[in-house]
């Protein structure tokens, strides 16, 4: 798979998936991923959500059972983390970002794609978002080294501080998403 493709093309059948905007129509209980933190926080992803600490999109089956989630919010990365790429003509406060919070997929519905879809609707959002207010980079900390192995497929790159907080520049995610899952969920 190339590096930021879901790998989806117009000609292949019907997606499995749906991803939507969560609201009080998901149920969330019983979400279970196996990594505590990612179980935990589907309990407070709605009033997260009303507070404006994250906003989150649910990946859907066919039946509406809730099968994974994307949790996104605004970031900023500190000067003395950036590796030296990034810090080329780059002013010396924080970078703003767009920040990849959570992102999980249920234990039975793994490696079947749903991963990779939530991935490429967060990057839509924030492609999105960041024509109106700035951010330079894309960033998540990965929650295991595993995690990290898997964003790397995508190109995500470590920072300075923690070598599971990962970065992608927004520009490469822009113009290598173009065409790529047109529409983003609602
Ligand atoms: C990481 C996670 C989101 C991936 O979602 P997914 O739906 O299982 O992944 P996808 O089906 O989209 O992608 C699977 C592909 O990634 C590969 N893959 C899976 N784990 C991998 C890893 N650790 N390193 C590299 N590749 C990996 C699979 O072999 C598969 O490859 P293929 O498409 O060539 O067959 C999911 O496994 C998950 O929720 N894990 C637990 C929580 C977690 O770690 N979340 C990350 C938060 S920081």
């Amino acid at each position: 798979m190339s590096v930021l493709s879901s790998g989806q093309s117009a000609d292949d059948p019907p997606r499995k998936w749906r991803i939507e905007a969560l609201s009080d129509r998901h149920d969330l209980a019983g979400f279970v991923c196996r990594v505590e933190f990612l179980d935990k926080y589907v309990n407070y992803a709605k009033r997260n959500q009303e507070l404006g600490y994250g906003r989150t999109y649910v990946g859907l089956d066919a039946n509406d059972h809730v099968c994974g989630y994307s949790t996104i919010a605004m970031g900023h990365v500190f000067f003395d983390h950036l590796p030296d790429n990034l810090k080329r003509r780059a002013p010396k406060y924080p970078m703003p970002a767009a920040l990849l919070c959570c992102l999980a997929v249920a234990t039975p519905c793994q490696k079947s794609g749903l991963g990779t879809l939530l991935l490429m609707d967060a990057l839509h959002h924030m492609v999105q978002a960041s024509e109106i207010i700035a951010a330079r980079v894309v960033e998540v900390l990965a929650i295991s080294k595993e995690a990290k192995n898997w964003y790397s497929r995508f190109g995500f790159l470590p920072f300075l501080d923690d070598e599971l907080h990962l970065y992608l520049p927004m520009d490469t995610v822009r113009t290598t998403i173009q065409g790529d899952l047109s529409k983003p969920s609602r």
